[in-house]
């Protein structure tokens, strides 16, 4: 098991490169698996789920070859099966666009229940429901999803609540449907832009993404021989952005977009710190106390839930009380107790933390709980008086590439050793 010794009290400065985005890249990839050709994806993220969801399409019989670090081509002319192997997607949540990839091309699909981080209940009721709308027979039971259809039809959909993922897997179902199929209710985050963009480079007819309705007029076949770009992360973006705040340090973050940081910004800016748009670079500053705030996590554009634990770790030093609800997940203030490790004062219950501002948090042994509780913990310790050993650092590096050598650069010290 491997974990990082962070030897805290830093204030960060300087430069970092955003990767592309974690969770538009788990979506392109299994995407790639309606398109009877070979795909070239730039700006892919080295990050562990990327690597099992490329391990996933190749088991399925796509190739799949890393031509640079961040280069992936994927030829999926060949499919040899639809059964995903349960051993690796039970390992992540977004093995769940397998469903949609291969019922949409090949009108048939098994997969392991997801898997992922553990935030409380995470149902998939609104995705099954969509899937049968378009025609498609769904089973579920002993830790496995089968979906199957003679033919899928396009339909009108409204979904319960707002989901990434449901947005994302009724898109990838429809592509290829016949007829027309209309979203309500989906959810905007840039990354699902981003697969409606990528579907759209290869032949699909997608309109909408980034609007409450998304409108699929399904399309006979999806086209080869094309390279697309994934966007810059958001969320890795945002860790950076609080990470400054927190350090009341001074980090210009490189190859990312400023208008997807729109909410973060500004409780950035309620707080004390300062924020400049150079294009595709923020640069994000702070001198002196912050400010408490309260924050109300929300699907995109509001706050994201994915940024709750790293701005939670700044309202813990924060000179007075703050309030996080967070209306997501269940399960997202397990970051809390290892934050009261370190001195913190927070009081969480059910979706409700209040965090009392201390002066200084203190180095200790700190759990993650998930990825970004795990970024939120480094940010800690980067930030603590003296020593922290920070355990359970995989969840990490699901999501984050290289993210010690990122933070090292700004000055951090951080070691990651391996523990028998
Ligand atoms: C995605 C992100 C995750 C982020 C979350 C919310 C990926 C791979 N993961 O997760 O990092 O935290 O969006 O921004 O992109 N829900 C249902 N029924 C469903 C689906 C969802 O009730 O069928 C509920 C969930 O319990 C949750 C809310 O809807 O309360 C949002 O979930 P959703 O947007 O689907 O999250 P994910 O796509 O799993």
């Amino acid at each position: 098991m491997e974990k990082f010794i962070i030897h805290g009290d830093t204030r960060l400065v300087g430069e970092v490169e955003i990767s592309g985005a974690k969770n538009a890249a788990v979506a392109i990839l299994p995407a790639t698996l309606l398109i009877d050709g070979i795909t070239t994806l730039e700006n892919v993220p080295n990050i562990s789920d990327v690597k099992i969801i490329c391990k996933i399409l190749t088991s399925l019989g796509a190739m799949v070859n890393w031509t640079n670090e961040h280069t992936v081509v994927v030829d999926t002319r060949h499919l040899t099966s639809t059964h995903a192997p349960l051993e690796m997607t039970s390992k992540f949540r977004a093995s769940y666009y397998l469903l949609g990839a291969l019922l949409g091309r090949c009108k048939d699909v098994q997969v392991g229940l997801p898997g992922g981080c553990n935030l409380g209940a995470r149902p998939i009721d609104q995705h099954i429901k969509g899937f049968e709308s378009l025609g498609a027979t769904v089973y579920y039971g002993h830790g496995q999803i089968t979906a199957n259809a003679h033919n899928l039809a396009g339909s009108t959909i409204y979904f319960d609540v707002v989901s990434v993922g449901a947005t994302i897997n009724l898109i990838l179902a429809s592509v290829l449907a016949k007829g027309t199929t209309v979203l309500n209710s989906v959810a905007k985050e840039p990354h699902i832009v981003d697969v409606a963009n990528f579907l759209n480079t290869v032949g699909a007819d997608i309109r909408g993404a980034g609007t409450d309705v998304i409108k699929i007029n399904g399309v006979s076949k999806l086209s080869g021989n094309h390279t697309y770009s994934i966007v810059p992360d958001q969320i890795e973006t945002g860790t950076f952005m609080t990470a400054a705040l927190a350090s009341k340090g001074d980090i210009l973050i490189k190859n990312c977009i400023y208008e997807h940081m729109d909410s973060l910004s500004a409780k950035i800016i309620e707080m004390g710190g300062n924020i400049e748009n150079f294009g595709d670079s923020i640069r994000v500053s702070c001198t002196g106390k912050l400010h408490p705030t309260n924050i109300k996590t929300l699907p995109y554009p509001g706050f994201p839930t994915d940024l709750q634990p790293q701005i939670g770790v700044a309202l813990s030093i924060a000179d007075g009380t703050s309030i996080i609800n967070e209306s997501i997940w269940d399960s997202r203030f397990q970051y809390t107790n290892e934050l009261i490790k370190m001195g913190a004062k927070i009081t969480a219950q059910g979706k409700t933390a209040i965090f009392e501002g201390v002066d200084n948090l203190i180095g200790a042994p700190i759990y993650a709980s998930d990825l970004r509780a795990g970024a939120a913990l480094l940010i800690a310790g980067i930030i603590a008086k003296g020593t922290s050993e920070l355990y359970n650092i995989h969840y990490i590096d699901r999501g984050y590439e290289k993210i010690e050598d990122k933070f090292s650069k700004l000055g951090a010290k951080i070691e990651r050793v391996n523990e028998e």
